[in-house]
């Protein structure tokens, strides 16, 4: 090349650009750009940039005839000058137009597929929410909390001693026929009353105590309508001096007005329980027809509820507390059964099934 001219030199450089560009000059068109996949112009975008590089860079051909010019005699020195960089801004054109379409292209292309369409309609997670069981306990927190008591929570395996003997149900007492649990193989029971948790509680805070306590207990029962194996209870305790059947009376009235309405009646019939004496049942008057009789009350008026009484003195002497000193009064109910009641379930087993189809109502 050096034995050119350096017009000629030019010249053929400009042959070879040309040679080179064609390829790339359908580009220029936007049209045809837009027939490209967006990989397709990605490439060819590099491949002009490579272009660009060998016929404007500092090591490109025509760069090198730049040195030529002060080596051209005086009077062609100006045109040739001319020549060279008439010859540049020609690529830089011709580079440019193709460029910059792809360029335009590629940056749409890349928006088009990042972008989200707002409008199409989104995908709900799905919250849970709680369970019957719970609200219901929550609710009954709640009164019990404002009317001072704690909450306690304990274990669902125990022993004889805690579900039967320190609640006054000896071995071969009645009793223990009609609550019979689960037994494991060690000496353990699954507990079948809530009332475990009065002795416990009372065994760590001591008394004076009110208390309730929330939580499952099992029986060895046929699942049926108004049965299941696994059922949740909560307990109630409350041991001071001079505590009466007037504060039992006043207790659980109270915590029935405030579950199901002021003007809710409770009623008291004698009844037996191993660890109370005396022991009573307690009703109140239907929610739902306020006592004329409806299905829900099976005409009677009256829903019962629950079992209470005056703490026994045999289950404050088995926690060691002197019941010449003390007194105190005891109730247990079932939550399921206060929630099929509320909610009108046919079937009690509904609670446990969890199909979400009828949990899902309780939102
Ligand atoms: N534990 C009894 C039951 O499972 C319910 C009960 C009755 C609890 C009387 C009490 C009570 O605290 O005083 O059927």
């Amino acid at each position: 090349m050096t034995d050119q001219s350096p017009q000629a030199q030019v010249e053929s450089i400009t042959k070879a650009f040309e040679e080179d560009i064609e390829r790339f000059v359908r580009f220029g068109d936007s049209a045809v750009v837009s027939e490209l996949d967006l990989e397709t112009a990605i490439a060819e975008q590099r491949a002009v940039a490579d272009l660009r590089t060998r016929y404007l860079g500092k090591k490109s051909a025509l760069a090198a005839t730049k040195k030529l010019i002060g080596r051209v005699a005086p009077e062609a020195r100006a045109t040739f000058g001319q020549l060279v960089q008439a010859t540049e801004d020609q690529f830089q054109m011709r580079l440019d137009q193709i460029g910059t379409a792809l360029t335009r292209y590629i940056e749409e292309a890349r928006t088009a597929r990042e972008s989200i369409d707002v409008t199409m309609p989104g995908r709900r997670p799905r919250a849970g929410h709680r369970h019957p069981i719970t609200l219901m306990r929550e609710r009954l927190e709640d009164v019990f909390v404002a009317l001072g008591y704690a909450i306690e929570d304990d274990r669902e395996i125990e022993t004889d001693f805690y579900n039967f003997d320190a609640l006054n149900i000896p071995e071969n007492h009645p009793a223990r026929a009609w609550q019979d649990t689960f037994y494991t193989i060690d000496g353990f029971a699954l507990r079948s009353q809530t009332s475990t948790v009065q002795i416990h509680a009372m065994q760590r805070r001591g008394v004076p105590v009110r208390m309730i306590a929330p939580g499952r207990v099992f029986r060895r029962d046929t699942p049926d309508p108004t049965h299941n194996p696994m059922f949740f209870q909560v307990e109630g305790l409350c041991v001071d001096r001079g505590i009466t059947m007037a504060h039992l009376k006043g207790t659980v009235a109270e915590f029935l007005r405030r579950m199901f309405g002021p003007d809710t009646v409770t009623r008291f019939r004698p009844s037996y329980f191993p660890f109370t004496e005396p022991s009573a049942e307690f009703d109140f008057s239907c929610f739902k027809c306020k006592g004329s009789g409806c299905r829900i009350c099976k005409n009677s008026g009256w829903i019962e509820l629950g079992g209470s009484g005056m703490v026994h003195p045999n289950v404050l002497r088995a926690v060691g507390v002197d019941p010449r000193e003390y007194s105190g009064f005891a109730f247990g109910l079932g939550i399921d059964r206060m929630c099929a009641l509320m909610y009108e379930l046919d079937d009690i087993r509904l609670l446990f099934e969890n199909d979400v189809r009828f949990l899902e109502k309780f939102e």
